[in-house]
């Protein structure tokens, strides 16, 4: 079994730095060559320190998808490993945007957020402003930023995020006057860099890769352009990862993936989602299990018997519709009909009773009739979301729907966006009516941001329910019973 870097912990990592020496390891050489960057910056930086009289402060911004979140994670952890304090400044030493591409305004954000950096960083001379994610693995974004924000100092990807270290020393160490962006951007990656040191954003959940990249190519999407084919982890490495976790006090875990139920396919020794999660279930001391996101035209039989048998898998099924219209949907390459659909839920659902779904759905996609339209209500209708993200579709170039000439017009796209919003809320709403009385268990996360007497859990469902405790119970899963409904979550009362 190859233990592999997502599993050591501070003091493995200590002693890897000590034994790193002074020669520079080669490229293939992973993760030994991050290590010897660390180590080099961690000299800078205690130096630096000295002569401001302060500490270094990283600001990492995540936009996206929990594969974004979960990098950020891996992107911190580097960055406290070399010395930096977290920090929500936006004058901080080392700026970092983690980009996402997936619909346009997603890419204007991030251009808003870089204009008003320009102002930030003539107070703080110091500041390294670093871009990396999906936007940065299209041609037009990186020529933009070149052009137009040239007080960026580095640009990567999403397929060496494990390089951060090395372009940093590259940027404060070799060339600290240079003006000049490092760039790196890799087209695709077959190379899975574990063992970098990683900061995980709670002590008793957390998300865990199990694959990267996606194949399906949805036409509308541009994910499998910006991430790559698709690679599954070895099992041995997610479950070394998780009992990692799980003896450092976590109960709760996320597996992450763009299309969890094709995982293991291309591995040497292939197994499936549903044997993945049979022996994920077998690790003592973990509570709960959630998955996403799970692609429909994948989804087995044999997942729906495990689901149906496991103590520990969630209560809670993300399944992206997209649309409801069957020739929309063959356009989309999603591989199912509408039929397909509507089949599997009856089948999650007798396997799975009270089982909670939750779905993804575009409206506008090119030449989207009324009547497509209908369709994709009457799926909702006949499902009963407990919720539903909404999305008016986004032409993303390099797409082949991009290329599609019947575009939907503005007016009635926003229109058809606004029915099923209502539709959706409707029936959520009366979803969340209908689990008032019950006790359920839920997983505290934190205290309420609002109010103080309060703490925030997620129910199984992933409901989240605001009640009466105090900061002793986060981390804990506890018998509270829903009181009151207000939409989307409830209030309620601990259990005695
Ligand atoms: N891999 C996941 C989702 C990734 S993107 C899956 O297949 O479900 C998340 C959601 O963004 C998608 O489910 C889709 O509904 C939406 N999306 C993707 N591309 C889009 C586009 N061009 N315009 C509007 N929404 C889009
Ligand atoms: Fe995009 Fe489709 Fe892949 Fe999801 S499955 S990431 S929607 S191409
Ligand atoms: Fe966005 Fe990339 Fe995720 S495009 S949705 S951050 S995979």
């Amino acid at each position: 079994m190859s233990l592999n870097k997502e599993v050591m912990n501070r003091q493995e990592i200590e002693k890897k730095l000590e034994k790193i020496d002074i020669t520079l390891p080669p490229p293939e050489a992973e993760p030994d060559r991050q290590y010897y960057f660390i180590k080099k910056l961690r000299v800078w930086v205690e130096e630096k320190k000295k002569e401001l009289g302060r500490p270094l402060t990283a600001n990492i911004t995540t936009f996206g998808c929990q594969m974004n979140a979960r990098d950020s994670e891996k992107i911190l952890g580097i960055m406290q490993m070399i010395g930096y304090e977290e920090s929500d400044s936006d004058e901080a030493d080392f700026i970092l945007y983690n980009t996402c591409t997936v619909r346009e305004n997603a890419n204007l954000k991030v251009y808003g957020r870089l204009g008003q950096l320009k102002k930030a960083k003539s107070k703080n001379p110091n500041m390294v402003i670093a871009l990396c994610g999906c936007m940065m693995q299209e041609e037009s974004v990186v020529d933009k930023i070149k052009k137009s924000y040239r007080n960026v100092d580095i640009i990567f990807g999403t397929h060496n995020i494990f390089k951060l270290a090395e372009l940093l020393s590259i940027k404060l160490l070799d060339r600290p006057e240079s003006k000049k962006m490092i760039i790196d951007i890799w087209e695709g990656t077959t190379e899975i860099v574990e063992d970098l040191p990683n900061e995980r954003k709670y002590t008793f959940k957390g998300g865990v890769n199990i694959m990267f990249g996606c194949n399906n190519f949805c036409s509308y999407c541009i994910v499998p352009y910006v991430r790559g084919r698709e690679r599954s982890r070895e099992p041995e490495d997610i479950i070394a990862e998780i009992e990692c976790m799980v003896q450092d006090g976590v109960i709760e875990v996320m597996l992450l993936g763009q299309n969890v139920n094709s995982y293991g396919k291309n591995l040497k020794n292939p197994i499936t989602f549903a044997q993945l999660l049979e022996r994920i279930e077998q690790i003592d001391g973990l509570e709960r299990i959630r998955f996403m996101t799970s692609h429909p035209k994948d989804l087995s039989d044999e997942l729906i018997a495990v689901m149906g048998k496991s103590k520990k898998i969630c209560k809670q099924m993300h399944l992206p519709l997209q649309s409801g219209s069957s020739r929309l949907l063959k356009i989309m390459n999603r591989h199912y009909t509408k039929e397909d659909y509507l089949l599997l839920v009856e089948k999650i659902r007798k396997a799975v009773p009270d089982i909670a779904l939750t779905t993804d759905i575009i409206v506008g996609f090119p030449g989207e009739t009324e009547e497509d339209f209908e369709e994709t209500l009457d799926v909702v209708s006949k499902v009963q979301y407990d919720s539903a993200f909404t999305f008016i579709y986004s032409k993303r170039t390099g797409t082949p729907a991009a290329q599609m000439e019947n575009q939907v017009p503005e007016d009635v796209v926003k229109d058809r966006f606004d029915r099923l919003l209502k539709l959706v809320q409707d029936i959520s709403t009366e979803k969340t009516k209908k689990g008032i009385g019950s006790v359920e268990e839920v997983l505290v996360e934190e205290m309420n941001q609002q109010d103080d007497s309060l703490v925030t859990g997620r129910t199984s469902q992933n409901y989240v329910v605001h009640f009466p405790g105090d900061a002793s119970l986060i981390g804990k899963i506890v018998p509270v019973r829903l009181e009151e409904s207000k939409g989307f979550y409830y209030m309620g009362k601990m259990e005695a």
